[in-house]
């Protein structure tokens, strides 16, 4: 299974998300977890691990010069605490970003897509920034699931809100998450118009953490929200869950009119010749009282995914 993740703007903990997700995958002994920092504004991963960025995503995407076998991204790997494997990116913008293109203009992406087509392997692509023409577009797009990680405060909202729609198209299971203290996720989905996958809390502790091994780190209200997080997209997409409806459709300020739609839509997936476009799979999330959410105390008792 390939997870894409990304964001639009303002750094909303894509890599924290990525990794965490690795470390907290279901039947994680009996499957191989592979942390793939596709980020060409480069890499983070290296030195949040203390590891070397070589081997890594600029070995691995030289390699792919001379193999098409999609095993051989493992030899690129580290073993980190907790059992993930990761591809660190140079920490080098101008380095990454040419790995990158490498990789998504050779066969690079479908040996990515290769390995995380076996089904004991998740394969989590940090794909970093989701800007325009950004290389990582190519492996994004042969991706299972596209995890949108956004802010909520108004600026975070304006931007992710212009990209829904065409980042939604780009795979099967388009989900928005979201983080941080701004608006309440009953709000922020009115006025976008789509239902979210889930809601992280603000805990700088917790996303600082680069094991997550025993119980009492488990127990964290952020590494049980990304935990719950992990089994649902682990699981065949959920029937969605409709848009909450009432309220004035405007709820975010920051989000312009034309991107707030019909309460009780769905994020639209890729357009298909046969069928209606398929909405993004949405586990039940705990509702939320519609109000601005800036005591983040009395959200993170909430458990948005279950
Ligand atoms: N839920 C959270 N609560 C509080 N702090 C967080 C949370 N998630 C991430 N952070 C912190 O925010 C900072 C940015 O996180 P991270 O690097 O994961 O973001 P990013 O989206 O990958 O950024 P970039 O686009 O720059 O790669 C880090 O210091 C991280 O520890
Ligand atoms: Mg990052």
């Amino acid at each position: 299974m390939l997870i894409a993740v990304g964001s639009v703007k303002a750094a909303p903990g894509v890599t924290t998300v990525t990794t965490a997700l690795a470390a907290l995958w279901p039947e994680a002994q009996h499957t191989r977890r592979l942390v793939a920092e596709l980020d060409p504004s480069g890499g983070d991963l290296a030195v949040r691990y203390g590891l070397p960025a070589t081997p890594g995503l600029a070995s691995f995407a030289a390699s792919t010069r001379r193999t098409r076998e999609p095993a051989a991204v493992w030899d690129h790997t580290h073993l980190v605490s907790g059992g993930s494997h990761v591809l660190p990116a140079p920490p080098a913008a101008a380095q990454a970003h040419a790995a990158l293109t490498i990789l998504a203009s050779g066969p690079g992406s479908s040996l990515l897509h290769g390995a995380a087509a076996n089904p004991g392997v998740a394969l989590l692509a940090d794909c970093g920034r989701l800007d325009p023409a950004t290389p990582a577009e190519a492996i994004a797009r042969r991706a299972d699931v596209l995890l949108l990680v956004s802010g909520t405060r108004p600026d975070e909202l304006a931007h992710t809100a212009t990209r829904l729609v065409e980042l939604a198209a780009w795979t099967p299971r388009p989900c928005l998450l979201l983080t941080g203290t701004g608006h309440a996720t009953r709000d922020v989905e009115r006025a976008l118009g789509v239902p979210t996958i889930g809601r992280l809390p603000h805990d700088p502790t917790g996303a600082a953490l680069t094991r997550i091994t025993s119980p009492a780190q488990r127990r964290r209200g952020l590494a049980r929200r990304i935990a719950a997080l992990a089994r649902a997209l682990a699981a065949p997409p959920a029937t969605p869950r409709p848009t909450p409806a009432g309220g004035p459709p405007a709820a975010v300020p920051g989000v312009p009119p034309q991107q707030v739609r019909t309460a009780g839509a769905s994020l639209p997936g890729p357009p298909s010749p046969s069928a209606p476009a398929s909405p993004p799979s949405a586990p039940p999330s705990a509702g939320e009282p519609a109000r601005r959410d800036d005591q983040h105390s009395t959200s993170a008792r909430k458990e948005p995914l279950s």
